[in-house]
């Protein structure tokens, strides 16, 4: 196993972030409730802790607590905002209690030399996060920066290996953030940078073989990034013995089947079996228009199939899936669940009747990890960097009923989007490009007749995690192209009009 640094997440907005700047500097770092005890810590065998900032108040009644096993436990402890309130609180010092937040940005002032400062200039700006503040620090500690307002900015026990920010080191506008946290895990904890994605990719293999043995493995492909990659890491790992399903529902952009089976079936070797569902996806669509229904039909058939497969299969024992890490944290932090505001539907979360285990190879990355390790294994740049796209396909962005008529006039439509976004430049810019087939004509003029056709809308964003998304700023002329394309190329449309809302309030999809 790498080496590990444990986070222990006290419910700040950005305790993600401290996982990915530590796995950035080439250590693979973990996320854990605040819940989590120090038996269960010790059991981990890290090799350093980060205590997260939080909104709570140390006094407030419902604050969470510092299990002080976790400072007994012999390894260095970074404190940050929350963290550093909490191991003042723990270890005797004095805290002062504010209801009011001083929050953005603030210039630090190094007081008193540590390995944390090590390049770290004299005075730095950082973000600057706090309602209460230190008063004295804990026994064995000194103070070692501070701001303009505030007298301890930071503090450390070399001693004991304890250090705190009042900061937060893991925002980009913390100007030497990064630096501090390469200084806690290289110049205190003398970690050495492991958590490579050849090690990784070999680890997950070989661990793989063993769990696996001769059992039997199903993994439902959808084209994207993550499952590809799933696929591609058990292929490695067990060969004949995974059984990858495809299904064409029907649903997928131009050329998706293709390049799939030449992919992962011709190229790759991969044992894959791709289904064609066209017809039966489209008769159970015929006539709906309600979004929410159209993504319950989708996912039951999907279902419904691919459990058909399984029971062509031999024994299959288990169910590859590509949970990544943010779902993983979601689950197990104490961060309430966010708000379903569509049903999403993914290839995977599947079938409980077949009563298989999960065998999931991504669950330890985040995206741009799994990205690299696609890279490493090889795959290609459409792989690589392929945009999202809904498990509903192109049902959601034909908006009111799904017709073989309707989803051609999209699926051409689209692919011009795709190659101009590609040709451009701008596919990797973006979060995501699509067209929309709207469910209204429009009256136009072509040479000396009057038409009356159908509306493609242009959907581009900038997103970082889909979660928000401003509507993206194409050239005009790129815009024009692809409008001009698309009314003289695809027939039956003679409109194009570009969508410029952001979400919230509006959404990526349409529907
Ligand atoms: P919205 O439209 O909710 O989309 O802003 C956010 C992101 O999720 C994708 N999306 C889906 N993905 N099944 C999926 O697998 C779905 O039903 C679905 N609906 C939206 C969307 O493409 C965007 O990336």
């Amino acid at each position: 196993m790498p080496n590990k640094v444990i986070i222990i997440d006290y419910g700040s907005q950005v305790t993600q972030l401290i996982a990915r700047r530590i796995r950035e500097a080439g250590v693979y770092s973990e996320i854990h409730a605040c819940t989590v005890t120090a038996d269960e810590v010790r059991a981990m065998q890290p090799q350093a802790l980060v205590l997260s900032g939080g909104p709570a108040s140390v006094g407030g009644a419902d604050a969470p607590k510092l299990d002080k096993g976790l400072l007994e436990l012999g390894i260095p402890v970074l404190g940050i905002c929350y963290g550093m309130q909490l191991l003042t609180d723990t270890l005797g010092g004095r805290l002062a209690q504010s209801h009011t937040r001083e929050y953005g940005p603030a210039m630090l002032q190094i007081t008193s030399q540590t390995p944390l400062w090590k390049n770290v200039p004299e005075t730095t700006k950082v973000w600057m996060s706090h309602g209460d503040r230190v008063l004295d620090v804990p026994a064995g500690f000194r103070v070692t920066a501070r701001t303009d307002t505030l007298d301890v900015a930071a503090m450390a026990n070399e001693e004991r290996g304890i250090y705190a920010v009042q900061f937060h080191p893991e925002v980009h506008h913390s100007v030497d953030g990064t630096r501090m946290l390469e200084n806690f895990l290289f110049e205190i904890a003398h970690l050495t940078p492991d958590w490579t994605m050849s090690s990784f990719v070999e680890r997950v293999v070989e661990e793989t073989r063993a769990k696996v043995g001769d059992k039997h493995v199903i993994c439902a492909l959808s084209g994207g990034i993550d499952s590809t990659v799933v696929a591609v890491l058990l292929n490695k790992a067990i060969g004949r013995n995974l059984h990858c399903i495809f299904v064409n529902n029907g649903l997928l952009r131009a050329h998706e089947v293709e390049e799939v089976q030449s992919l992962l079936g011709d190229n790759l070797d991969i044992n894959l079996t791709v289904v064609d569902a066209r017809k039966r996806f489209l008769d159970k669509l015929q006539g709906v228009e309600d979004p929410e229904k159209k993504r319950k039909i989708i996912g039951h058939t999907f279902i419904e199939i691919f459990d058909e497969e399984a029971k062509k299969l031999p024994q299959v024992d288990y169910l590859a899936q590509g949970t990544l890490y943010p779902d993983v944290i979601e689950s197990v932090s104490s961060k309430g669940p966010s708000a379903v505001i569509k049903s999403h539907h993914n290839v995977g979360g599947l079938p409980e009747t077949m009563k298989l285990q999960l065998i999931e190879p991504l669950r330890e990355l985040f995206k741009d990890e799994v990205r690299k390790v696609a890279k490493e294994l090889g795959l290609p740049d459409s792989i690589v960097w392929r945009q999202p796209f809904p498990g509903p396909g192109l049902a959601i962005r034909v908006l009111g009923e799904v017709t073989e008529d309707r989803l051609s006039i999209l699926r051409a439509a689209d692919s011009i989007v795709q190659e101009e976004l590609k040709a451009s430049g701008w596919y990797r810019k973006v979060w995501q490009g699509f067209a929309v087939l709207l469910p209204l004509k429009t009256v136009g003029v072509m040479g000396d007749d009057r038409t009356y056709e159908h509306v493609i809308a242009l959907r581009v964003v900038d997103s970082v995690d889909a979660m928000t998304a401003d509507w993206s700023r194409l050239p005009h002329d790129l815009v024009a192209k692809i409008s001009g394309r698309i009314i003289n190329e695809v027939s039956g449309v003679n409109r194009v009009v570009y969508d410029v809302s952001s979400k919230p309030p509006s959404t990526i999809e349409w529907e």
